[in-house]
């Protein structure tokens, strides 16, 4: 999108070009490399601000298709003041689904394709064009863990092999990649870029963590190679660092937090926050925050606290994990699990997490979370 306004832009008379600035197509004016989101020591630079930000997950936006939900939802987060919206910038399917369901990718060992189409990705188009109106900056994330639309089981569907051996598998990476460049040329000059990710969650069940560092260290570098102005981060839940020995701490998901840091193609180390999922306390929660700063403060990188929820008292727990994060050295940002909103559709997904705008609880963990960092 921003990618053919440019080229128009070039082709037609600076005059002309001038008449029209105040348009959309003003949009497509790219910021110097500098000007980029970035890191800043152990925090993050957002339009040449560098702070601790508050933000949050949206997986459902890419895949509106009435531009005023859009506009509605980017609209409470600009005016709440969160800087950083994580969204899926994925939608894989294994067989055509009916008239006019999103989706932007086809599996098939036999030819994959890429919906560009208007129920493909011109649905993102939309969400990176009404966020660079906004000074709203995303995280586009490029494949699921999980079978939600889609994600690495569409691709063992597709091409063979296993969720452990998606990591290695030549016909998936390679369509994997594919996808990749295409979403990123797409918004590669957009301002509206937080960082790419790799992958939503990422695990490699009982795999030497090797298999996880390799593909992070190969993928990231193809991401830079396509983009070197836009961060690079993983998107896992930051499981195996030094700790307690819980579940989270161990790496039978064949993570490895401080090693996957040292990738010098990811900028900022990601980690998410579930106590209900995995058998701890929700206090238990605090110290799982802490030991990520510790790493990150060590890998001399920020970490994004990226999904925390408690399927109870919602203000009570995440609001002391909010100050937790805020207090803690290398803890540059945090995005709570998930945004919920009032739409021409009715009320968004209720998964037990959600905070809706304009509830009480938006007001203690968004504008009270966001007037306490200010
Ligand atoms: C995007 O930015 C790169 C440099 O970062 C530049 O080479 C390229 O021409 C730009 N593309 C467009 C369409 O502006
Ligand atoms: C996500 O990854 C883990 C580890 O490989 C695996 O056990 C789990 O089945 C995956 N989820 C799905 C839905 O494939
Ligand atoms: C978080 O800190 C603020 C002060 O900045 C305080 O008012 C609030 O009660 C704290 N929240 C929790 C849940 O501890």
């Amino acid at each position: 999108m921003r990618y053919l306004g440019a080229t128009l832009l070039s082709l037609i008379s600076a005059a002309w070009a001038a008449a029209i600035s105040a348009s959309s197509v003003a949009a497509v004016s790219s910021p110097a490399a500098a000007d980029y989101p970035k890191t800043d020591g152990l925090l993050f630079n957002i339009d040449g601000e560098t702070k601790y930000f508050a933000g949050t997950n949206s997986y459902w936006i890419s895949f509106l298709t009435n531009n005023a939900d859009v506009d509605k939802t980017l609209d409470a987060l600009d005016q709440a003041g969160h800087k950083i919206l994580r969204v899926w910038g994925f939608n894989d399917v294994t067989s055509q689904p009916g008239g006019g369901t999103v989706y932007f990718q086809l599996l098939s060992s036999g030819g994959s394709t890429i919906n560009t189409g208007a129920n493909g990705l011109q649905r993102l188009d939309y969400v990176v064009e009404a966020a660079e109106k906004r000074g709203i900056k995303l995280i586009i994330n490029f494949v699921n863990n999980w079978s939600d639309y889609g994600g690495m089981p569409a691709y063992v569907t597709a091409f063979g092999g296993s969720q452990t051996t998606w990591y290695t598998n030549t016909a998936a990476q390679t369509q994997y990649k594919a996808y990749i460049k295409a979403v990123v040329s797409r918004y590669a000059n957009s301002s509206a870029i937080f960082a790419w990710e790799l992958a939503n969650e990422p695990r490699c069940n009982g795999c030497e963590t090797t298999v996880l560092t390799d593909w992070a260290a190969t993928t990231s570098a193809y991401v830079k190679s396509l983009d070197p102005n836009h961060m690079v981060t993983l998107g896992d839940e930051g499981f195996g660092l030094a700790g307690d020995g819980s579940y989270p701490y161990q790496f039978g998901e064949g993570l490895d937090f401080a090693a996957n840091l040292k990738i010098e193609t990811l900028d900022f180390g990601t980690f998410h926050l579930y106590p209900s999922s995995w058998g701890t306390e929700y206090d238990w929660g605090n110290g799982w925050i802490e030991a990520h700063g510790k790493a990150c403060e060590a890998a001399g990188k920020p970490c994004l606290f990226e999904e925390y929820g408690s399927t109870t008292d919602h203000c009570g727990i995440e609001g002391k994990w909010q100050n937790t994060s805020l207090s803690t050295k290398g803890l540059a940002a945090d995005l709570f699990w998930q945004l919920g909103m009032t739409l021409s559709t009715g009320q968004t997904h209720n998964d037990g997490f959600t905070i809706y705008s304009g509830s009480s609880e938006w007001t203690c963990l968004v504008t009270n979370h966001v007037a306490a960092i200010d």
